[in-house]
């Protein structure tokens, strides 16, 4: 086992595997295999007669995660359900997986451990490598095209939108006159210096050039696209009481979340089974500091006969027996998220329609 396989830690794994309510003999889809963390819990209770399928558009993602998933079939001999893994961006699910076939689909969004820790990626502030940031290292675009061929107006928006970083302006300017810009240590230097320091009474406590590198990040690999794409796509999958779990990282990504789930249950497609989204305990972010701000959001497709228009979202409180839900007792003991548990408001998204300024 590789360093990063020895690492790394699948986030609130067993929320994911209750809200799938994974059975022997079913189909599951991992649409973000990543180091298959959450794809090997699921092959474990699947049984011979199960069907896994995983997707994730980075070669290098799906080349560990079918080692993962090689290893573990030594393991599990005879029980190990039949793997498919499809090395494609998730947003042409519908394309390789037939109407009505899924019991569950999961979607762990953002990028992976592998991918941060690996400095030649270029997702990482922290340490320095190319201005890369591709998932899918077969696309063209780079990071270090957008920050050195970008119209300054162009990127104070990118950066104002996907980063929600009011410095958008100021870093967009620095960076123009910084250019060329090749590595992600030069980049994370230009964009500090638009910040006073985080030692600074007036200083951010995260690192200020986190917005940044996420609004690139995002740009760079069609993030926001991808997801609305797959969660529409998603009830067409679906067997009835099919399940759908999705994890979200930032406010941009929980956005479309929340409200495509919403809109499917008020449709009448599915029950939403998370009024709140489900958070991480304090034990999880303690271990897991990516865990911080992870919510999970999941659905239940209706039964035949029982889906139709018009219908108010339903929420489902699916109890002890099954399942937890935000508001539910936890069969593991858990009780419903405290009020202090519960994740802040999501602010109002900025920019929306705004430009913003680009000279003071
Ligand atoms: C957060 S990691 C998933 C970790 C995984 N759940 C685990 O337990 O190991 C996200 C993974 O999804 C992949 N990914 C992100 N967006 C994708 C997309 N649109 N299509 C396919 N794969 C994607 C990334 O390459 C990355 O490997």
């Amino acid at each position: 086992m590789t360093d990063i396989n020895r690492r790394h830690v699948p986030v609130l794994s067993q929320d994911v595997i209750r809200y799938l309510d994974v059975r022997e003999g079913g189909t599951h889809l991992d649409c973000t295999l990543g180091l298959a963390g959450h794809a090997s819990q699921i092959a474990r209770l699947l049984g011979p007669k199960g069907h896994l399928i995983g997707f994730d558009r980075d070669p290098k993602a799906l080349e560990l995660a079918g080692e993962r998933l090689k290893a573990l079939a030594e393991e599990l001999g005879g029980r190990m359900p039949k793997v498919t893994l499809i090395g494609e961006a998730f947003s042409t699910v519908a394309d390789h997986i037939a109407p009505a076939s899924l019991d569950g689909l999961l979607a762990d969004f953002g990028v992976s451990s592998m991918q941060i820790d690996e400095a030649e990626r270029g997702f990482s502030f922290q340490t320095d490598g190319p201005l890369d940031m591709r998932q899918d290292t077969r696309q063209e675009v780079t990071a270090a095209q957008v920050v050195n061929e970008m119209d300054e107006r162009d990127l104070a928006n990118l950066i104002y939108e996907y980063g929600e970083e009011r410095r958008s302006w100021r870093i967009a300017r620095a960076i123009v006159r910084a250019r060329p810009i090749t590595t992600t240590g030069q980049l994370s230097r230009i964009v500090a210096g638009c910040a006073p320091s985080m030692n600074s009474p007036k200083g951010d406590r995260i690192h200020p050039a986190t917005r940044t590198f996420q609004a690139l990040r995002i740009h760079v690999n069609r993030e926001l696209d991808e997801i609305q794409k797959l969660l529409e796509a998603a009830p067409k999958l679906l067997k009835p009481s099919g399940r759908l779990v999705v994890i979200s990282f930032h406010s941009l990504e929980d956005r479309i979340a929340k409200d495509v789930i919403k809109d499917f249950g008020t449709k009448g497609v599915w029950t939403v089974l998370t009024r709140k989204p489900t958070v991480a305990e304090e034990e999880e972010t303690n271990r897991n500091p990516r865990a911080r701000s992870a919510k999970l959001r999941a659905a239940e497709m209706l039964a035949p006969g029982k889906s139709g228009m018009g219908r108010k979202p339903e929420y489902k409180d699916i109890g002890s027996a099954r399942m937890l839900t935000g508001f539910a007792q936890l069969s593991s003991g858990k009780q419903a998220p405290t009020k202090k548990d519960k994740p802040v408001k999501l602010k109002k998204k900025q920019g929306s329609g705004k430009k913003p300024r680009l000279r003071e």
